[in-house]
């Protein structure tokens, strides 16, 4: 699918352009808070439907719509549960997105089959322009080819997506850096499908609750037809090319084996860490984020997409929050082990690099 050159453009008059397309049913690639999304009128399928050729998504992965307010979502859902209602209004506009029953109002390839909506609010300047001068409810999934890393610049979207969309605006780097919480509800009690920077501690905190269902390790069979609960739950996702493998600062015995072995043979490993470690890690592309998960958060995508190059054999992921953890390493089910052990941030950015390390599976090898 060709459509020939992608501008990148910023400005009042970028704006201008992005909704007019909107308006007359083209994609453009959009700056929100969180990632760059690619936006579509949400209520026109034939729109939408460029949406999944772009990226090449499976029509079972439905998109967040975007609004500019709650009582924009309230037009497009059925009956919210109160602990919906007070998440909207503790969070938006912010990163978080809310599964709600469809007033089917939508373009149906939105929800991909499922009775429900996904909603957000976003807090970005000119996504909220973007929002209010095309005067349409916004489709976006993140602005990646499906599956892989999201971006969180107008380059990354032109890496993915050149030649295939006409038009991306240029809103400077995203200041959240990973996509947005999403929670749905079953029988009324939420549940964290996707985590975020909005974590389950703050959910947990907004009602009140002492506990929170996170199925992090739902995983659903990929190209499977079905509907999914939430397909953002794709064990493989957010994931760079290199072969990528995760460490535990505790076990650096680990992390140096595997420098030294066949994963980093065919050229320079590439390593991303949470702070300084123990040892340089010699001979190695070495990217060492923030220690404070937050920031680092915003800085992660860049990060593992700057080390997914040809030079590169393998990209090597410090799981954060592990220090305190006196466990090895070498096996990755143990690596699984220790996810619900973390908390807070740790436990978000865990979710997206086990699923960053996942092996690809046949059908995208
Ligand atoms: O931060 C974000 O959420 C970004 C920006 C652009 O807003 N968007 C984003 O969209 O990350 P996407 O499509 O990459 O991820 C949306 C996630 C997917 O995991 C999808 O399966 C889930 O939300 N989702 C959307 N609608 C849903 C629904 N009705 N039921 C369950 N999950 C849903
Ligand atoms: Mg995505």
């Amino acid at each position: 699918m060709v459509i020939g050159e992608t501008q990148i453009a910023g400005g009042p008059d970028a704006i201008d352009m992005a909704a007019l397309y909107l308006q007359r049913g083209e994609v453009v690639a959009v700056p929100t808070e969180t990632v760059y999304g690619l936006a579509a009128d949400a209520q026109n399928q034939d729109a939408v439907v460029k949406i999944f050729q772009a990226k090449n998504r499976p029509a079972n992965n439905p998109l967040i719509t975007h609004v500019l307010s709650a009582a924009h979502a309230a037009h497009l859902t059925g009956s919210w549960p109160k602990s919906a209602r007070i998440l909207a209004s503790a969070f938006w506009p912010g990163p978080l997105t809310l599964i709600l029953p469809s007033a089917e109002k939508l373009a149906p390839a939105v929800s991909a089959g499922l009775p429900t909506v996904g909603i957000r609010v976003p807090a970005h300047p000119i996504m909220r322009t973007i929002l209010e001068k095309s005067e349409r409810p916004l489709a976006a999934p993140s602005a990646n080819t499906s599956g892989h890393v999201s971006p969180t610049t107008a380059e990354h979207v032109l890496t993915d997506l050149r030649g295939r969309i006409k038009l991306i605006v240029d809103g400077g780097s995203c200041a959240v850096g990973i996509e947005s919480t999403v929670v749905g509800f079953e029988d009324e009690q939420p549940v964290i499908y996707r985590p975020g920077i909005i974590t389950a501690e703050d959910i947990q905190g907004a009602l009140g609750l002492a506990g929170i269902s996170t199925p992090v390790r739902h995983h659903v069979a990929q190209g499977s037809e079905q509907p999914l609960p939430s397909p953002g739950l794709l064990s493989r996702h957010y994931a760079p090319h290199r072969p990528t493998h995760l460490f535990m600062r505790s076990d650096v015995a680990h992390l140096e084996s595997m420098l030294g072995s066949r994963l980093t043979r065919s050229g320079r490993p590439g390593v991303i860490s949470f702070g300084p470690l123990p040892r340089t890690p010699d001979n190695a592309s070495w990217i060492m984020l923030p220690e404070d998960l937050y920031h680092a958060a915003g800085e992660l995508y860049r990060a593992m997409r700057s080390l997914d190059r040809d030079d590169i054999s393998a990209i090597l992921i410090e799981l954060p929050g592990t220090r305190q953890l006196s466990i090895r390493s070498g096996d990755a089910s143990e690596i699984n082990d220790v996810i619900p052990r973390l908390s807070g941030m740790a436990r978000v950015l865990a979710d997206r690099l086990m699923r960053a390390s996942m092996p690809w599976p046949e059908a995208h090898r």
